[in-house]
């Protein structure tokens, strides 16, 4: 061979070797990064504020239960027929008294988060601990951060995505033809790779938390304002429903506000308050991150920082003072009647916590409120979550414990708190102060709309331009209104004194 075919040979050769390589190694390489640019990030929108940050950002459970963001834009649309109530001019969610802000376009209490290839959404802590308050039937709501989310019906919401996914419309063919008709610019890969396969991953991520929350089919509707605290905690641990003791099953509490939590760190003796409702736990943080299991944010997926974020601002968050006139001298009569009869079990007044029993446990028998939610808590539940997450050493539970009564918290913004008690079953200050036997044995619940002769939420109108207020039943198991009663509690007073006490607890 003479030297120039050698070197002809020998370029195609090379240029040969070239072409492999750049198919065998740039390629893939190059596929690869754009894979991973495409499905590695992992982005929370996150807000300066921590008001707005509590309102919209995440502490990380989309990365968890996250619901791809199209799909929750359309699923309202696609399983139309499933949503209770929807009125028209309702962008969304607004059936299940979820609210929306201008400009958003998605509802107070829910988080973005990229995740996956995908934007992702779930609810954070304020879709609990956030509402609306009107104080005239045509005034504008004005929105109350750290308030119960009195209006937001969770069970319904709940329910409404268990059957949403499990319907024949819940595919492909439906969902993305409703997604490019509200607008959603889906790309070649969003199209036939990350939306087929991110429907397929939530009918199955629903189906089994519906299967793990099977309990709710045995219980009482919650309606709005309320969840099933700690039997959807048991629901973690895949408790066997048909074997949990019957009494065990309903734990239906009101959401509590969240304001002022540095003050409840610590009682008059120097130990740590005891609490949630039945006081099963006093650390202040465990109850945060305890919480944020609600919204799928388990330690792995946990933002820390942004719940740390949170805490701290919740630490001094205060209520908003009463809106309405107040009747100074009233008021100044009913302070001698709380300091007398209430100051010792909750706090000297909305502002100074202290009080010899403030934050301790009444045994059940003495309280005489519903028993329920305290017998759906139980040592065995409490063991569990000690187990929980052993390698995250400084995250796990370790304050957990059963109780046999309800706790004694301070007051603070107790206005906003209604309907009262821990299963929300007396609708305002008013009827608390009465007997048992005289509270509304009915009641609605959901209305935004204030009463501030009575002191609560309008409890009496069942429906209001098409939305229809739930309705409470006190007969119901878990949803009893006894207890809380008898000379101790105030319920004996004469009428004058009680208005008189009302009165004061405007100040709080
Ligand atoms: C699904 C609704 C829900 C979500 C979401 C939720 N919470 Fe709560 N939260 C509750 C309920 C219900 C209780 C009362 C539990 C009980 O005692 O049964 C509670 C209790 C609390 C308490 C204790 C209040 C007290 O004084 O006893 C704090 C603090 C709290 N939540 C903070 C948070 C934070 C922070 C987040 C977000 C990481 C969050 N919550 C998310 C429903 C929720
Ligand atoms: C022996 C302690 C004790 C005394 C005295 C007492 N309470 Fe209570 N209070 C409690 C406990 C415990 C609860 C929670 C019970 C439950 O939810 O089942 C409670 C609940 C409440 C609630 C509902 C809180 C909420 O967020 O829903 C209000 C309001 C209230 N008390 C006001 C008063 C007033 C006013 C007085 C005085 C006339 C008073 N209490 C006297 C222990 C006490």
């Amino acid at each position: 061979m003479g030297m120039a075919a050698e070197t002809a040979h020998r370029r195609i050769w090379r240029r040969a070797g070239i072409t492999v390589a750049i198919v065998v190694v740039v390629v893939p390489i190059v596929f690869v990064i754009a894979l991973a640019v495409r499905f590695l990030p992992d982005r929370a929108v996150v807000y300066d504020a921590p008001e707005d940050h509590f309102k919209y950002g995440s502490t990380g459970g989309e990365r968890n239960w996250g619901f791809p963001y199209w799909i929750w834009r359309v699923a309202p649309e696609v399983c139309a027929d499933l949503m209770p109530d929807r009125r028209p001019g309702d962008v969304g969610y607004e059936s299940f008294g979820m609210f929306y802000e201008d400009g958003e376009d998605l509802p107070v209490g829910v988080s973005k988060r990229r995740h996956l290839g995908m934007d992702r959404v779930f609810l954070n802590c304020a879709a609990c601990h956030i509402s609306t308050v009107r104080e005239t039937a045509d005034g504008a709501p004005r929105v109350v951060v750290g308030m119960p989310a009195n209006t937001f019906n969770l069970g319904a919401f709940q329910k409404f995505f268990f059957d949403c996914a499990k319907d024949p419309r819940f595919n492909w063919k439906h969902i993305v033809p409703w997604i490019e008709q509200i607008g959603g610019d889906l790309d070649l890969i969003d199209r036939y790779l990350v939306y087929p396969f991110a429907i397929w991953l939530m009918r199955d991520l629903v189906q089994l938390i519906e299967s793990r929350f099977a309990f709710t089919e045995r219980q009482p509707p919650w309606g709005p304002g309320r969840v099933d605290t700690f039997n959807a905690a048991k629901a973690k641990f895949n408790y066997p429903w048909d074997k949990v003791p019957a009494h065990q099953l309903i734990g239906t509490t009101d959401f509590p506000s969240i304001w002022n939590q540095r003050k409840r760190k610590t009682r008059e003796d120097g130990e740590p308050m005891e609490l949630h409702w039945d006081g099963n736990n006093d650390k202040v943080e465990e109850r945060n991150l305890s919480a944020g299991f609600g919204t799928g944010a388990i330690p792995p997926v946990t933002d820390h920082d942004a719940i740390g974020r949170l805490e701290d601002w919740l630490l001094d968050l205060e209520p908003p003072d009463f809106p309405f006139p107040i009747d100074r001298d009233l008021a100044a009569r009913g302070a001698p009647i709380y300091a007398r009869y209430c100051a010792a079990c909750h706090g000297k007044n909305g502002d100074d916590f202290s009080g010899e029993y403030v934050g301790k446990v009444v045994p059940i028998e003495e309280i005489g409120t519903d028993r329920w939610r305290m017998d759906s808590y139980t040592y065995d539940l409490a063991v569990n979550q000690a187990t929980l997450y052993a390698g995250y050493e400084e995250h796990r539970f370790t304050r957990f414990r059963k109780t046999y009564g309800y706790a004694n918290m301070p007051l603070d913004g107790i206005w906003l708190r209604a309907p009262y008690l821990h299963n929300g079953s007396v609708p305002t200050l008013r009827d608390l102060l009465d007997p048992s036997a005289l509270r509304p044995a009915a009641f609605y619940r959901g209305n935004d709309l204030y009463d501030p002769e009575k002191v609560g939420f309008a409890s009496d109108v069942s429906q209001e331009n098409g939305k229809r207020y739930f309705r409470f039943e006190t007969s119901v198991a878990g949803n009893s209104s006894r207890g809380h009663e008898g000379p101790a509690y105030g319920t004996e007073l004469s009428a004058g004194d009680k208005d008189a006490l009302v009165e004061y607890l405007k100040t709080f």
